[in-house]
């Protein structure tokens, strides 16, 4: 994968143009490196799954459209680098993200610890609304789990995430994943609009085309 791509081209150029759509949502999937976070990604995209590792090398990202409630949300979903050495380039990229898949692996104890750590990059490099499901991937290897899911879902309730196991392999709640994410961003919406929160400047930059004016329809 490329070091970091521009938005405009290749396939995605393509599929970029199309304006077939009603919204248009930035989401980033980050955690530890070899979670499944490229895996998920081409599950959900591409309907494809490969046992190979190719570490991710800094960001990539793939569009697809979504139909939620008779609207089409454009979903422009980047891929981070788990590894540490390309923090400073996959930070520069939370800015402006209206969601954010924060995945670690049900089988590896250190990446749920890590789980923390993403949260503050999060919260500190995110617009302040910004909605986060917690993704444990790896769900086919029940026999080899290390985290436990009322642990996690603990965490994920403290931290006021949603929370689902999955797997990208076998493709569990991949969709679902993302349609919780893409709910509760509406949600979040309908509230700024009728004055619950306070969206940001950034809201703006984050992608969101066609902010509706009296909620989002959802
Ligand atoms: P970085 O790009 O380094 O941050 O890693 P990543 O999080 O993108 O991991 P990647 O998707 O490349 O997957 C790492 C390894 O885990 C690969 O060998 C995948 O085939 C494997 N993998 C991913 N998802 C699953 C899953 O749901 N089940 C199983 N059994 N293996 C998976
Ligand atoms: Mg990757």
């Amino acid at each position: 994968m490329a070091l970091a791509r521009d938005p405009e081209a290749g396939q995605e150029q393509r599929d970029s143009a199309d304006q077939s759509f009603d919204y248009m949502f930035k989401l980033l999937i980050i955690g530890n490196s070899s979670v499944g976070k490229t895996s998920f990604l081409f599950r959900f995209a591409d309907a494809s799954f490969t046992s190979a590792f190719i570490s991710t090398v800094g960001i990539d990202f793939k569009v697809k459209t979504v139909c939620r409630n008779d609207k089409r949300f454009k979903l422009q979903i980047w891929d981070t680098a788990g590894q540490e050495r390309y923090r400073t380039i996959t930070t520069a990229y939370y800015r402006g993200a209206m969601g954010f898949l924060l995945m670690y692996d049900i089988t590896s104890q250190e990446s749920f610890s890590a789980v923390q750590d993403w949260a503050t990059q999060i919260k500190t490099n995110s617009w302040g609304n910004a909605q986060v499901v917690l993704v444990g991937n790896k769900l086919d290897l029940e026999d080899d789990r290390k985290v436990p899911t009322e642990d996690a879902q603990r965490l994920a309730t403290e931290l006021g995430f949603q929370f689902f196991e999955a797997s990208a392999k076998d493709n569990v709640n991949v969709k679902q994943v993302f349609d919780k994410l893409v709910d509760v961003i509406c949600e979040r919406m309908n509230e700024s609009v009728n004055g619950d929160a306070s969206p940001s400047a950034n809201h703006k930059e984050g992608g969101l085309k066609d902010i509706p004016r009296s909620g989002c329809a959802c």
